[in-house]
């Protein structure tokens, strides 16, 4: 059955699956634009399968139907005989020659029809191309037709359809059309951008992806038309992208440049040996330089490919690490455009917050701009109203902040009050409790490696309060009680921490002085990570459906799936009826059924609100269920290892 399974996650990316009448596709994946005449292909499509494993191409239904010869071979043999190739082959209707050369004489009807004749695996609606520049009215009346057009294909086309999703830079109207293209489309294709792609517009380009993005069908794989630069992949992925097509690769060769995912070089200014992958052992880029001029069109369109592909394959890589945006502002800092382009979008955070993950492994700082991801955005609005409710702290400088310090400062004056403490942190001042929570506990930045200032050691934080009393054995039971408290309530709520607090202990890691896990009466009810969240075993999971309202925190699971969600097999997207519109990606749900018996608790895979438009795929994964064995060592969690991230410098004790 075609259709697109989101299969990992990393906010709005996402690795996918499209299937299609010729296999499945692995998204992110770039689609080269492939010429349906054979002359005209510096690199045939079997041989980028065969040397590249490429497994999609794009190419024109419609030059395939204005040239007489292509087209008799293609309605004999299919797009996949005219091309020789029997990967996925998505097609485009000619909209953009129709821009960009004039009239086309074929009609929206006729192109359809085409496209189902030659048996393409993706067919695409002609659409009418909206320039940047396009008034909000011409806009909107491009708009108007794109959707009739876009309708009746629906109505003629039982195959996957491409839905063009134009509006200009009208936020407006980018909005209205990619709700109507998800109406009716199984892949929904941004288009009109070739022009901000081509002149490095990109602070427009994200507004555009900004604006479409909230009302685009989550469950739909979304096309880029004209990504080709290795440059934008990164950046387009951040937005839930999930289809690169361009010529790039082959426009660029032959004209002599090179794509690398850091920007374009000349090859006629190349003199070192600048690039060693297997292509350039061979046959080094200076020596090129001087080759006949189709020889080098063909290497460097390779050489293109071949970088464009690798980029790709850095992008799911980063998906699955959870290391998009690191990846993004890396390839940020190659052109100031793009930099711009980020930080608009960074602008928009209400976005990129419904699919933001609760944590990753690791929050790497590439720039001072690293501070505004969304995941900095949400951490310091949560810390502000926490802080609001307790009532600022004293603040302690953070440098190299590690939790055993918490043993080092008195949680109580000479009166016994409580004594709040704030550690500024490159996230702002943040309750001590909490350091140890992502973005803050794993953050990997400047600051960690910058010269240690004597105001972060031990004894200095110490001498830096002599009004208060000196520490006591019992002082660590306090703070441990205090941040056990303190972490309920940043996860569940005041209420809800407060009805399940009492009673609840903790164990520290006697290595890092790391709490690791909350116990009720000897039974672990909490498993803390890197990123310091409480996630609750089977049994602390029984403790939050009690302490939490009804709905709260759970995913309801319909009476099919309840044998499997109870013998701990993931939770398939249909078979979710509702869920807690609080929760997130990462975050651990209660799953029940429908008379709110606990079945299991699970890490989320979808937000809520995607689970209604996903036909397919899993909602959830379980992670203990009723009868299963608890997992409660963190360090069978690769998630949850105490292991510090990478490069970063273990636990540093007492200077
Ligand atoms: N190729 C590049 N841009 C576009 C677009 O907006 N629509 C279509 N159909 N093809 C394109
Ligand atoms: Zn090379």
């Amino acid at each position: 059955m075609p259709g697109f399974e989101l299969l990992e996650r990393d906010g709005l990316a996402r690795l996918g699956r499209l299937d299609t009448p010729h296999g499945a596709l692995a998204t992110p994946a770039l689609l080269p634009v492939v010429h349906p005449d054979p002359d005209r292909q510096p690199i045939a499509p079997a041989e980028m399968a065969r040397r590249f494993g490429v497994r999609g191409v794009i190419s024109s239904a419609y030059i395939t139907w204005r040239t007489p010869p292509l087209r008799a071979r293609a309605e004999r043999e299919g797009i996949h005989g005219l091309l020789g190739y029997d990967g996925v082959v998505m097609t485009d209707s000619g909209a953009f020659q129709q821009h960009a050369y004039g009239a086309v004489e074929v009609t929206p009807e006729e192109i359809v029809a085409f496209q189902g004749l030659i048996r393409s695996d993706v067919t695409t609606v002609l659409d009418r191309f909206t320039e940047p520049e396009a008034p909000r009215e011409e806009a909107e009346q491009s708009l108007l037709t794109t959707m009739d057009r876009a309708r009746a294909a629906r109505a003629a086309h039982s195959g996957l359809l491409a839905v063009p999703v134009q509006g200009g830079v009208h936020d407006e109207l980018r909005a209205r059309a990619a709700a109507e293209a998800s109406e009716v489309g199984d892949v929904l294709a941004v288009g009109g951008v070739v022009p901000l792609l081509e002149q490095y517009r990109f602070v427009e380009l994200a507004r555009s992806l900004v604006a479409a993005r909230p009302t685009l069908r989550p469950g739909r794989p979304v096309h880029l038309f004209g990504t080709g630069h290795p440059l934008t992949f990164a950046f387009a992925a951040l937005f839930g992208v999930d289809l690169y097509d361009s010529s790039a690769y082959h426009k660029f060769a032959r004209r002599g440049s090179l794509l690398f995912p850091e920007g374009t070089v000349e090859l006629e200014d190349v003199r070192e040996p600048i690039c060693r992958c297997a292509l350039c052992e061979v046959a080094p880029l200076a020596e090129v330089r001087g080759w006949a001029p189709s020889d080098r069109e063909r290497h460097l369109a390779i050489h293109n490919l071949l970088t464009s592909l690798e980029e790709v394959g850095r992008v799911r890589q980063a998906i699955r690490d959870g290391t998009l945006w690191e990846l993004a502002e890396r390839r940020a800092v190659a052109h100031p455009a793009l930099r711009a382009g980020l930080a608009e979008a960074k602008r928009h955070p209400e976005v990129f917050l419904p699919t933001e993950p609760e944590s990753r492994r690791a929050f790497r700082e590439i720039g001072p701009e690293s501070l505004d991801r969304p995941a900095a955005f949400r951490f310091r609005n949560r810390v502000a109203a926490l802080r609001v409710r307790r009532g600022p702290g004293r603040t302690v400088r953070r440098i190299p902040l590690r939790p055993e310090y918490l043993r080092h400062l008195p949680p109580r004056d000479r009166s016994g009050n409580d004594v709040p403490w704030d550690v500024d942190t490159p996230f702002g001042p943040v309750p001590l409790e909490l350091t140890d929570l992502y973005p803050v506990g794993p953050y990997l930045g400047l600051e960690e490696f910058a010269a240690p200032s004597r105001a972060g050691t031990p004894s200095a934080l110490r001498a830096s309060a002599p009004d208060l009393p000196d520490r006591t054995e019992a002082d660590l039971d306090l703070w441990t009680t205090r941040q056990i408290g303190r972490l309920l309530e940043w996860r569940y709520g005041a209420e809800t921490a407060g009805r399940l607090a009492p009673g609840l202990s903790g164990v520290r890691s006697r290595r890092s002085g790391r709490l690791k896990t909350i116990v009720h009466e000897g039974s672990p009810m909490f498993v803390l990570g890197t990123d310091g969240v409480p996630r609750p075993t089977f049994r602390g999971g029984r403790l939050v459906a009690a302490a939490a309202p009804l709905g709260r925190e759970r995913v309801v699971v319909a009476a099919d799936a309840v044998p499997f969600v109870r013998g701990g097999r993931s939770l398939f997207a249909r078979f979710a009826i509702s869920a807690d519109p609080s929760l997130v990606p990462g975050a651990t749900a209660l799953l029940v059924d429908e008379g709110d018996e606990l079945l299991g608790v699970g890490r989320m895979l979808l937000a809520p609100h995607e689970l209604a438009t996903a036909d397919r795929g899993v909602a959830v994964h379980v992670t203990a269920h009723a009868g299963g064995p608890e997992r409660v060592d963190p360090d069978d969690d690769a998630e949850g290892a105490e292991a510090p991230p990478d490069g970063r410098p273990d636990d540093v004790p007492e200077r």
